[in-house]
């Protein structure tokens, strides 16, 4: 599975990245926004920073038209960009004109399986699956993620499943187990991932025994060696 970090923060792209682990980073308007930095130069900072990522960047506009001038614009930035679109009707249809023009897309807003069959149908290469917003109203969100996996598989549509929406690692072992082909995640959650207490206490113990016996890596050899 593909881990994305969903920031607009390009500092934590740089750190999630040093990990090499990182396959890609989804922005939204939102995060954007938070970030207090131009939309253009953080998208264009995250591409050199993860030079073989996928960089969703989105629209704003909500009319064809509009969209797609801002789509052609956006993708014109960098060839790791891909075209965040939200999951309306001229959405779609810009999702459609754009995979004709081979520019890939990722379909954002997506809560249900018939959504995300409009985005399949239209060529997204991304079908971004909201979970942690549907738990919120005290739903499952992940029924959604396993159907839609389905439905790529059994019919084989090109999009790939990215689970977005993620809120804690939990979210991320469903993700696996429903066969997604993505997790996007903010980067502290991101962070969670390596976290495990037996880990740490592990860790401590190993570290106490052998510095109480005094040894080092670096010892000198002797000469019998
Ligand atoms: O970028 C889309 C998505 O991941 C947003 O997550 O936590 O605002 O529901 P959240």
């Amino acid at each position: 599975m593909k881990l994305f970090v969903d920031t607009g923060d390009v500092e934590e792209v740089r750190q999630a990245v040093e990990w090499g682990v990182l396959d890609g980073v989804t922005t939204n308007p939102t995060l954007i926004a938070k970030s207090g930095k131009g939309f253009r130069e953080t998208v264009l900072s995250m591409c050199h920073l993860l030079p073989d990522g996928d960089i969703s960047a989105e629209v704003v506009a909500t009319n064809y038209d509009e969209m797609l001038k801002e789509a052609l614009e956006i993708s014109s930035w960098h060839s790791q960009i891909v075209v965040k679109v939200p999951l309306i009707e001229p959405g779609i249809r810009l999702v459609s004109t754009l995979a004709d023009k081979g520019i890939r897309t990722n379909v954002t807003l997506v809560f249900t399986v018939p959504q995300a069959l409009m985005a399949a149908k239209a060529g997204a290469t991304y079908i971004s699956n909201f979970v942690g917003r549907v738990d919120d109203l005290s739903d499952d969100g992940m029924v959604a993620v396993q159907d839609t996996v389905r439905m790529v598989q059994d019919y084989g549509f090109e999009s790939e499943v990215l689970v977005a929406s993620v809120r804690h690692p939990l979210h991320v072992v469903q993700a696996i187990q429903a066969g997604a082909h993505v997790s996007t995640m903010p980067f502290k959650i991101m962070q969670m991932l390596f976290k495990h207490p037996l880990t740490d206490s592990g860790l401590k113990r190993f570290l106490d025994d052998w510095n109480q016996a005094g040894l080092s890596i670096f010892e000198k050899q002797t000469a019998s060696v």
